[in-house]
Order: structure tokens, then C-alpha cells, then sequence
């Protein structure tokens, strides 16, 4: 399909209900704790990286320090194993007393502080993935309102340790409940990886509805294969799943782990190129005190955030796979302009991939791209004219494709974004 007509066709199909909360016109993005430190509860012997109330105010400090906050990173999310494996007298869910001594409460008042947001774990089950209380059916009106007295931003509840039947009740209830409370509170639901991801037995149309993201597919792990195995499935279903999303509801393809210790940079590179494509949340799931600058380098590369963070929010698509290993990425963005990834699969060497953006069925016209990693403009180019891209072995080359016409207001919208980011010290996008 023309990439045009395509963004039209798109528009209208994303008119569609979503959580009427307001939250999350953008994917949201910031840090959580799952991926990268898991369920690691060993105070005594570990106390810098197990999970604690230390841990998130390091990662709180972290965010606001080194230049995160600015960029829109700004959920600190806990995940599993946080909570005492009793609820209290009143039945209520109530943090490890050891680990977080100063309760949530707090812990959310010293992320507020910082002008950050912080999320919380549930599991609608007898008990969460690890092994804690669960939010049973009878439970979830208490649990919503505990979290919205502690402060709490952003739910991600989870799915073990239940069936088809308590989960198809106890989604909605739960973002019923959460409403209800009067408190904004992102709504994460594990749902429909619990389903298979997939319809009949997934309804997108009532997610969207209920849920502000959702995890469709299994967790992702340090390895380039997990992440291999992620952008297969939700590009051999991308016509199930591009629809699905839209501002306040989004796919969710699992955490970033660039910056741990299973990607090459040039795979780092990748993920942070395909997951902006997907429009996907972006949580970083890394520990943001020994990160690597190269790896600080991709995580805050601002055209790539700006990409995932178009406001038109309409989810990419994979175009083309070539027999090559090459395939190439595309994504439709406001203001008329689009983002391509051109994606090796290869494992031999870099690849000279040549192609026109006629044959990627381009409108005729003038382009002017911006190479996303290089952090270069590069010439006027027209959409007849063939170019090459020399693509590393799992690397990629990423670009954000303007309109020439509209080159200079794409200028000023990135100058724009970049005063944000850099408080005032001006670097001119185009
Ligand atoms: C371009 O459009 C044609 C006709 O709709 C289609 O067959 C082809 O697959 C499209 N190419 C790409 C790269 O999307
Ligand atoms: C599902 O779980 C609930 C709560 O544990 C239980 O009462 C119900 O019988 C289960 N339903 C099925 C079909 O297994
Ligand atoms: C609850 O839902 C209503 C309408 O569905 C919406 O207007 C309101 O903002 C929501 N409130 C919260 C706290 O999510
Ligand atoms: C899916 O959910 C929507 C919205 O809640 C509903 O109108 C529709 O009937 C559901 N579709 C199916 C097949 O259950």
C-alpha cells in the first residue's frame, strides 16, 4: 500500500475508544526493575541490587541526574517481589517491611519529588509470578485503592496463577477499580500474553478500551535471540497488532535491555531502532549506575525518542523482507514525514543494501533524510533517485525521512524538542 494512503487508512482505524484516563498519548517511558534484576531479594548479601527501596531511589537519582527525566523518561517501576508475603490486618497488600522500611508511601513521595512517576506490580491471582499475594477477584477494589493512597502512577498486573475465566472478569474490574479511585494510574495488563496474544481469544478492540499498554507476548531476557524472537512475532502479526495501537493504548513489546550484557552495540542500536518503529514503551531495564556511555548514547539518542514519541501515534510496520536478510522497517509520522530502518539479519559482514524510496512506494517528491545513529543530515534526495545503505551484521540503519518542502518547520518542531531536552544549548536537527 502507498505509504500515504496507508497513513490515511491508519488514522481513521486508530479513531477507536481508548482508556478515557487521559495518560499516555505517547508510549510511556522510563525504567523498570523486572528484566534486569528480577527477583532478587538477598539484602544481606547483595544490598546494592536487590529489590528495595534503595534500589529505586538509586534509580530515581539516576533518572534525574544523568539527564533521563528531560528526555521523557520518567516511570521508576517496581515489579515482583516487593510486597510481604502476608497482607495486614485490614487485608491489605503492604510492602517487605525489611526492604522497604519506609513503605511506599514514601518511596512514591521521594520519586514525586523528583518530578518522576513511579509504578507498581499485581498479579491477578491466588499469587504473583514469584510467589506473593495476589489480587484475587474479592481484592481488587482494596488493592486499587492501597495503590492510590501510596501514590501510585502506573499499574502492571500481571497474570500467573490465574484462569481464562478470573482474568476475562478481573482486567476490566481492575480498570473499573482503578478509576474509581479518582487517581491517574497507568494501566498495564498482562493479559493477552496469558491468551496467546492473538484473536479470537484476544479482543484488541476492549484492551484498548481498558488498558492504556499490554504485554501481548512472552518476557524478554539478555540475549539478542529473545529480542530476535520478539520482533519476529509482532512483525509476523503486525496486522493484528498496528491497529490495535494508538494514543493511550500500546502494544508492548517488553523492556529495553540495552545497557545489560546480551547485545552487541550494533544490536542495541537495533532494538532501540525497531522498538520506536513499534511505537512500544520504552523501559529501560539496566542498571543506570554502571551503564556503559555507548550504551547511554543509544538510550538517549533524541530523534530515535522522538520517533517512538510522534505524536500521531500510529505504529510501524515491517515492509519488506528480503531474501538478502535485509528487511526494511517504516513508520508514518506527523507533519508528513515517515522513519525507515533498514535491518540486516546477516552475520557475515556489513551489507551495501540499495533501494529508492519510489520502490519503498514513497510519494513522488523531494526528501531530505536524517541518518537516526550517525546523527547526520544527509543530501536532498528524490524519490525515483536509488541509494545505498551500508547496514551492519544485526545493526541497523535508521533515518527520519521529512518532506523537503517541509524540511525547515521539521527543523524548527526538532529544535523545539531539542531546547527541551538540552535547555537551550540549540543543536539544529536538519
Ligand atoms: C508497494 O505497493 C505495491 C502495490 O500496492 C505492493 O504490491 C508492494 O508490496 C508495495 N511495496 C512495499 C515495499 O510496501
Ligand atoms: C478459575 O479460578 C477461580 C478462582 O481460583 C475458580 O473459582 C474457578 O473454578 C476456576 N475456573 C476454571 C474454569 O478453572
Ligand atoms: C474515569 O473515567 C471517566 C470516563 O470514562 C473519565 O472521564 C475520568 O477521567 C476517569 N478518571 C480517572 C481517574 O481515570
Ligand atoms: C470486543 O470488544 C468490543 C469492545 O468491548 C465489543 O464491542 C466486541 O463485541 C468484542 N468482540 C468480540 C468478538 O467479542
Amino acid at each position: 500500500m502507498h505509504p500515504v494512503v496507508a497513513t490515511v487508512l491508519l488514522v481513521f482505524s486508530c479513531a477507536v475508544l481508548a482508556l478515557d484516563n487521559g495518560l499516555m498519548r505517547t508510549p510511556p517511558m522510563g525504567w523498570l526493575a523486572w528484566e534486569r534484576f528480577r527477583c532478587n531479594i538477598d539484602c544481606d548479601n547483595d544490598p546494592k541490587n536487590c529489590i528495595s527501596q534503595d534500589l529505586f531511589r538509586d534509580m530515581a537519582d539516576r533518572l534525574v541526574e544523568d539527564g533521563w527525566r528531560e528526555l521523557g523518561y520518567v516511570y521508576v517501576n517496581i515489579d515482583d517481589c516487593w510486597s510481604s508475603m502476608q497482607r495486614d490486618a485490614q487485608g491489605r497488600l503492604q510492602p517487605d517491611p525489611k526492604r522497604f522500611p519506609g513503605g511506599i508511601a514514601k518511596l512514591a513521595q521521594y520519586v514525586h519529588d523528583r518530578g518522576l512517576k513511579l509504578g507498581i506490580y499485581g498479579d491477578l491471582g491466588t499469587h504473583t509470578c514469584g510467589g506473593y499475594p495476589g489480587t484475587t477477584l474479592d481484592k481488587i477494589e482494596t488493592d486499587a485503592r492501597t495503590f492510590a493512597e501510596w501514590g501510585v502512577d502506573m499499574l502492571k498486573l500481571d497474570g500467573c496463577y490465574s484462569n481464562a475465566t478470573t482474568q476475562e472478569l478481573g482486567y476490566p474490574l481492575m480498570s473499573k477499580a482503578l478509576n474509581a479511585t479518582g487517581r491517574m494510574i497507568g494501566y498495564s495488563c498482562s493479559w493477552p500474553a496469558y491468551q496467546g496474544g492473538l484473536p479470537p481469544t484476544v479482543n484488541y478492540s476492549q484492551l484498548g478500551e481498558i488498558c492504556n499498554l499490554w504485554r501481548n507476548y512472552g518476557d524478554i531476557q539478555d540475549s539478542w535471540t529473545s529480542v530476535l524472537r520478539i520482533v519476529d512475532w509482532f512483525s509476523d502479526n503486525q496486522d493484528i497488532l498496528q491497529p490495535a495501537a494508538g494514543p493511550g493504548r500500546w502494544n508492548d513489546p517488553d523492556m529495553l535491555i540495552i545497557g545489560d550484557y546480551g547485545l552487541s552495540m550494533d544490536q542495541s542500536q537495533s532494538q532501540m531502532a525497531l522498538w520506536a518503529i513499534m511505537a512500544a514503551p520504552l523501559f529501560m531495564s539496566n542498571d543506570l549506575r554502571t551503564l556503559s556511555s555507548s550504551a547511554r548514547f543509544i538510550l538517549q539518542n533524541k530523534v530515535a525518542i522522538a520517533i517512538n514519541q510522534d505524536p500521531l501515534g500510529v505504529q510501524g510496520r515491517r515492509l519488506l523482507k528480503e531474501k538478502s536478510g535485509v528487511e526494511v522497517f517504516w513508520r508514518p509520522l506527523s507533519e508528513g514525514a515517515s522513519a525507515l530502518v533498514f535491518f540486516s539479519r546477516r552475520t557475515d559482514m556489513p551489507f551495501r543494501y540499495q533501494t529508492s524510496l519510489r520502490k519503498l512506494n514513497y510519494t513522488a517528491g523531494t526528501y531530505k533524510p536524517y541518518d537516526v545513529f550517525m546523527e547526520k543530515p544527509l543530501g536532498l534526495l528524490k524519490d525515483s533517485t536509488d541509494f545505498v545503505v551500508s547496514i551492519n551484521p544485526s545493526g541497523v540503519v535508521m533515518w527520519f525521512v521529512p518532506p523537503a518542502a517541509q524540511w525547515q518547520k521539521q527543523a524548527e518542531r526538532g529544535r523545539m524538542f531539542y531546547s527541551r531536552s538540552d535547555q537551550g544549548n540549540t543543536r539544529v536537527l536538519l
